[in-house]
């Protein structure tokens, strides 16, 4: 199926910049890449531009993911929901990185390349010199019809819609979420159960509807951003799923309004950031509420200890931050779907206090087509 894109979509629809109306459209457009797509009668998903069928699904013994940018974090919230729902041996890494090093093709390991715009270069250079090795790769890609979607082998469209702001909000989300489902599909004709297919489906339902709770508390969010506008670093903390998450919202801060964001795995704390630890450096840290608790409450500690800030995202209010955003829960492995949307309110709203230019930050363009 395709989704048309209205003239109408372009339009502001009383929103003072793109990246506001685009982060305010992100329930529609969550609900739109899971349309039709759902099959409850086999707690599975159909994912119809695929070309992988059940043995050759069966087959893959690696997935490697490319992208740049925001759709390489994406790619690395994909890659985990990959190992944890199909069991796959998975990881993402920078297109760039990838296609300079001359990288060991295998065909036991599907690509996927990933791509807003699915015009990006260095993710199309990649996947011609995979095909070039007999490579099988499917694209992730929003803009249907576009160079990766029509090099790639079969893929899963995006379906976020037309996203103008340079930075990219709803086609992140939709990116997960769309790695959710290949996921689910890529579970289901191996190992996943059932149950936890049927546990998934209703998780993604959920999403929408959560997602419009989270956008609810964008005032609260406001006030927190014109505090820390005045900051001039501030670092991001996240362990395993909480990583990406941790990353992506560094970049979306970085990006939007120049304030200098580093993410790090609060699991690597001990070993360089803690020496960074000031009350002038706050810490966002991101604290799902899943097996991984107890060690991200530690890791609050240790920043408390050193008279650091930190603002936590998570399930429920965490004492050992001055902050926190709480966020709904869904399922542990959808979580990372969820718990950045609240700090892209963060970014926005830092860099209007800044009066940056959002839709359009220096130096920035929304698809690098070029080398
Ligand atoms: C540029 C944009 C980023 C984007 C990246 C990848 O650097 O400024 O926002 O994430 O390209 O773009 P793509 O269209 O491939 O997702």
């Amino acid at each position: 199926t395709t989704v048309e894109w209205e003239a109408a979509s372009y339009d502001m629809g009383g929103h003072d910049t793109y990246m506001h109306k685009e982060i305010h459209e992100q329930a529609d457009a969550v609900d739109r890449v899971l349309r039709g797509r759902i099959d409850d009668r086999f707690s599975t998903v159909h994912l119809g531009g695929l070309n992988l069928d059940a043995r050759e699904a069966r087959q893959i013994r690696r997935v490697k993911i490319l992208g740049c940018g925001t759709s390489y974090h994406a790619g690395m919230i994909g890659a985990q929901m990959i190992e944890e729902l199909a069991r796959i041996p998975a990881d993402a890494e920078p297109a760039s990185e990838f296609r300079y090093r001359n990288a060991v093709v295998d065909p036991d390991t599907l690509y996927v390349a990933v791509s807003q715009s699915g015009e990006t270069y260095d993710v199309l250079a990649a996947v011609q010199e995979l095909k070039r090795k007999g490579a099988r790769v499917l694209g992730v890609v929003n803009v249907v019809g576009s160079a990766i979607a029509r090099e790639a082998d079969g893929g899963v469209y995006v379906h976020a819609g037309p996203e103008v702001c340079v930075v990219s909000t709803k086609c992140f989300t939709n990116t997960t979420v769309a790695f959710a489902l290949l996921a689910l599909h890529l579970g289901r004709t191996r190992d996943l159960s059932v149950r936890d297919g049927k546990r998934i489906i209703e998780g993604l339902r959920r999403l929408p509807e959560q997602i419009t709770e989270i956008l609810k508390q964008e005032e609260e969010i406001k006030a927190l951003a014109e505090e820390y506008a005045a900051a001039r670093s501030m670092l991001f903390i996240g362990r395993v799923r909480g990583y990406p998450v941790a990353r992506e919202a560094s970049l979306k801060l970085k990006e939007v309004s120049y304030i200098h964001a580093e993410a790090y795995p609060a699991s690597e704390l001990k070993h360089g950031p803690l020496a960074l630890i000031e009350p002038a450096l706050p810490t966002v840290a991101i604290v799902p509420d899943d097996d991984l608790l107890e060690k991200n409450r530690a890791a609050m500690e240790e920043i408390k200890a050193r008279s650091g800030k930190i603002l936590a995202v998570a399930h429920q209010d965490q004492e050992k931050a001055d902050q926190t955003i709480v966020v709904p829960k869904n399922e542990d492995e959808l979580d990372p779907i969820l718990m950045g949307i609240p700090l892209q309110l963060l970014a926005y709203h830092t860099a209007l206090a800044l009066g940056r230019d959002i839709d359009k930050p220096r130096n920035l363009a929304k698809s690098v087509t070029v080398e």
